[in-house]
This record gives C-alpha cells, structure tokens and sequence, in this order.
C-alpha cells in the first residue's frame, strides 16, 4: 500500500487516505470538512510512518496477574510548521496524545517564495525524541528545509518529514538539504506554477484551513 521512491521518499496509496486528498482537493469542499479531512489523513499517515518504531517490554498488572508489555521506547514530538501544520498535529494528537509538540511558524514571503520564521518553540528535550515534522504542502521546500535545520540545530536527531501533496521541486530540495530525512506524503503532484503554488494540488492550504483566502 505504501511505495517507495528512491530511498527517502514514501507515498501512501491506502485508497481511505486517496479518497480522503480526494475530497481535500475539491475546491467546493467547504471549510470544516476540510479540516477534518487534514486531520484524519494525518492520524492515518502517522500510524504508517511508526510501524518501524521502537518499542521496549514493560512490567503490567492486569486485574488477574502480573505480565510484561510494549510501550514506545522513546518519546514522540511532533513539530507543526504553522500555521498550515495545525491542522495535521490536530489528527495525529488524536493517536498520540502523549506527544510533546513543539511550534515553528514559518510563512513563504509571497514576492520572494523565501521562509521567514516568526515563532519557534520546541520542547527542551527534543535531543531524545522521534520528531515528526508536519506540513500539508511541499512546494518549493524551503518552508520545510528551513524549518529542519531550525530543529536540527536545537540538537534533534531521529526527524521525519510527513506532508500531504509534495512536488518534484520540493522533494529534489529536501533530498538536497536534508538527506538524512524521510519524506512521507500522500502525492507527489506534477509541478509548481509561477506563484510556486503546486498543479494540481489543493491551493493554499492555511487559507482554507482558516478563511483567510481572497
Ligand atoms: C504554506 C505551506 C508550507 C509552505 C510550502 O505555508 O503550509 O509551509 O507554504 O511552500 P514552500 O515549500 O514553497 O516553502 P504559507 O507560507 O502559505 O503559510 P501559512 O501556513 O501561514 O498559510
Ligand atoms: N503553499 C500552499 O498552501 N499551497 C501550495 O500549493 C504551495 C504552497
């Protein structure tokens, strides 16, 4: 269900999340529905991208005896590039509501297509975490290159990238910068136009997710 491409690169093909980007596409899809679909698909995505991770045996009281079991071995961050990002940790806490979460806000200069951070708040321990970077859109890469290196340099080391609809572009700039990262994400659409707004795609997703388009 899931492919991969090249050695970093992986799409889900679960027909739920298909039919589900489907929806999220659709330009008459309203507003809350949207956002539900974001944060469902995220949640679906996650439980693909922690198949691999690792667990450690604990000791447990059932009501009859005393057993052992598995818990997650290390803790879980997920990092939200705001603001288009909230949407998906929403999901993904749903499954994880242990996770600590740490917020980048991060917006493309509308001119320029360059990132420009204006928040950054990241749990102090994130050295010992699994961090799960969350974005909807990867179109020129910059808003998610620039944001690993913010979080690299704050000392983390095991990071996932997981979006919803990524492009050529942006997976070559990724794979450039930050090749140590794996990308998960639900298309790999065909291209960016001059606006760098990605084709097909689903427009501007923080806008969508919030009302604040045109
Ligand atoms: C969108 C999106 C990504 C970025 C992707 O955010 O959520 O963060 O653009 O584009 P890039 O790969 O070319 O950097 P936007 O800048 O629109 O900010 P917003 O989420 O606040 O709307
Ligand atoms: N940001 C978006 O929200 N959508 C795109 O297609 C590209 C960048």
């Amino acid at each position: 269900m899931n492919q991969r491409i090249g050695h970093n690169v992986h799409v889900s093909r679960h027909p739920l999340i298909q039919q589900k980007l489907t929806r999220a596409r659709d330009r008459t899809t309203p507003r809350d529905e949207f956002r539900q679909l974001l944060a469902e698909i995220a949640a679906l995505m996650v439980f693909e991208l922690t198949r691999e991770f690792e667990t450690a045996r604990v000791p447990v009281e059932t009501p009859l005896e005393p057993t052992t079991g598995d818990t997650l071995a290390a803790d879980i961050t997920v990092v939200p590039i705001l603001r288009a990002g909230l949407g998906m940790a929403d999901g993904i806490l749903h499954l994880i509501p242990q996770a600590h979460v740490g917020h980048l806000g991060i917006y493309r200069d509308e001119q320029t297509l360059q990132p420009v951070t204006y928040f950054k708040k990241l749990p102090h321990d994130i050295r010992n975490s699994s961090v799960i970077v969350v974005d909807p859109m990867l179109a020129t890469g910059g808003s998610a290159s620039h944001g690993l290196a913010v979080i690299k340099q704050a000392g983390a080391r095991r990071i996932q990238f997981l979006c919803l609809v990524a492009c050529p572009e942006g997976i070559a700039r990724l794979a450039a910068d930050h090749p140590d990262v794996p990308i998960y994400t639900a298309a790999i659409d065909r291209c960016l136009n001059d606006q760098g707004y990605i084709l097909p795609g689903l427009g501007d997703a923080g806008d969508r997710l919030y009302g604040t388009g045109p």
